[in-house]
């Protein structure tokens, strides 16, 4: 049978081909993929989950740090023989790597593993049918790392629900230079999507059966789109105000966010809005002022404790969440314990930690004063230690409460369904298949491990009365 021709989405019929997406990294990096699933879609790619049989297999990759970057060429590796046992076909299978990795690396991925075929970074999703099709016209593999002046939003076609959550991306890119972090080289620069597009994107996502959407970038609270009604520009918290506005969306969030953009419209909003949920996501990677000045984070300790006490005077129930890095280049066992501090003063209802990680072409990496690996270690796992204290604490904190689960799939028993409460802890309770999408009222009976278990009760909604216990004073 002739090789058929890949067309546009009306060119005519198009043969069934299987994709294999793997997801690294962010949420952003989750996003992407399902745009990709989507772009291909018209062409006649139906997605599976495993790599075997795949005539188009994406890597979706990460390059944050380096475990992340190195778990792409062992995947690489892994395809090669799938891909040398497909080489006699009439139709090979074909291998993308797209993201963060494909933009820093470029043709060194490919000197490195040549029988990839694509490499795209994260702002050409929309041309991926493109690549493909030049894949047969090219004999070697075909590089697409530009940062186009058209943005990727202007060309995807509109995102397809797939279930009660979705994420929404309003903003990408970063400007700050953190002097540890690679993602303003390979996401390039801010960008924020005009606020009318991401209003429809947001319509056709509830009317799908979306109740909660969660903003995306990586500088979330930076978003400075372009108004509805204005030559002006909304900030998110103004953004958040005319989504929950919208009948039908019953949650919101955003994530990740920066301490710089905190401003008070966004922590108003935090006061204001019940739609957006009492949980945020807010880095601040060390509790040493010393430290971050020299990540070039653009604030200090006292200020993230200000805004902490600033949103939990609006919102006294918020959870939060942080990322923590030990070993910056420099830390002191003294810069160590003021984030030990920090965290004790905080506390966090859950956190991601990890070690420094010297990125290529980072001003950080060039450091000569770096913290040697069992110091890092020691560090982390002290600090992890402490986080997981904590979160176990605030879990166990919310037996006993009233708690509205939006319920999102099939729990880990027969008859169970397993949900989300509004501080994003998964919460398992008996429940029918057919209450998918609900959001039913709980009592929470138990904490185990990371999750809570619970029975549905009849009351009307109660707002959730958690105490908070910062000792924000004391700074
Ligand atoms: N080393 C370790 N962690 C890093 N992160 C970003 N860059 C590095 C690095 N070079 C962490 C930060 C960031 C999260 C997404 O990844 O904590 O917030
Ligand atoms: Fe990286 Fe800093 Fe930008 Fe976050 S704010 S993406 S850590 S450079």
């Amino acid at each position: 049978m002739p090789r058929e021709q890949f067309g546009t989405p009306n060119s005519g019929p198009v043969r069934r081909k299987k994709l294999f997406i793997k997801t690294y990294g962010c949420q952003m990096n989750v996003y992407d993929s399902a745009r990709m699933a989507d772009v291909l879609a018209p062409l006649g790619y139906e997605t599976i989950d495993e790599p075997d049989g795949a005539d188009l297999v994406v890597l979706n990759t990460c390059h944050i740090r380096e475990k992340a970057a190195e778990k792409v060429f062992s995947d690489l590796g892994r395809l090669k023989p799938l891909k040398a046992a497909r080489a006699k076909d009439q139709d090979p299978m074909l291998i993308a790597v797209a993201g963060c990795v494909a933009q820093a690396e470029g043709d060194a991925l490919v000197a490195r593993a040549p029988y990839v075929d694509i490499v795209m970074g994260p702002q050409t999703t929309h041309r991926l049918p493109e690549l493909i099709a030049r894949t047969h016209r090219s004999s070697g593999a075909v590089l697409d790392t530009d940062f186009p002046t058209d943005t990727k939003f202007d060309h995807l076609p509109p995102p397809r629900a797939d279930g009660p959550t979705a994420f929404l991306s309003v903003q990408e890119g970063c400007d700050k230079f953190c002097t540890f972090c690679v993602v303003p080289y390979t996401r390039g620069a801010e960008y924020s999507r005009p606020a009318q597009a991401i209003l429809d994107e947001a319509r056709g996502l509830i009317s799908a059966g979306v109740r909660e959407i969660t903003l995306l970038g990586q500088n979330v609270n930076a978003y400075h789109g372009d108004a509805i009604g204005s030559a002006n520009t909304w900030s998110l918290g103004r953004l958040i105000r005319a989504l929950a506005d919208i009948d039908g969306l019953d949650r919101i969030r955003y994530t990740t966010s920066h301490p710089r953009d905190m401003d008070d419209e966004l922590i108003e909003t935090h006061a204001t809005v019940p739609a957006l949920m009492p949980y945020l996501h807010l880095p601040v990677q060390s509790g040493s002022s010393r430290v971050l000045e020299a990540m070039n984070r653009g604030h200090d300790r006292d200020t993230y404790y200000r805004i902490i006490e600033r949103l939990r005077k609006g919102r006294p129930d918020i959870a939060l969440s942080s990322d923590f890095i030990v070993g910056f280049p420099g830390e002191s066992d003294a810069d160590f314990a003021d984030t030990m501090q920090l965290i004790e003063d905080i506390e966090f209802a859950q956190a991601f930690s990890f070690k420094y990680s010297p990125r290529p072409g980072t001003p950080a990496a060039e450091n000569t004063d770096q913290v040697p690996d069992d110091t890092k270690a020691a560090r982390l796992s002290a600090l992890q230690s402490l986080l997981s204290q904590q979160q176990k604490a605030f879990n166990q904190a919310s037996v006993g409460l009233h708690l509205p689960v939006l319920l999102t799939g099939p729990g880990r028993h027969e008859g169970q369904m397993v949900g989300r409460s509004p501080y994003l802890q998964p919460v398992h309770l008996d429940a029918p298949a057919t209450d998918h999408g609900k959001i039913v009222m709980t009592e929470i009976k138990a904490a185990i491990s990371n999750s809570l278990s619970a029975v549905a009760i009849d009351s009307t909604p109660e707002s959730p009365s958690r105490k908070t216990a910062t000792r924000v004073d004391a700074h």
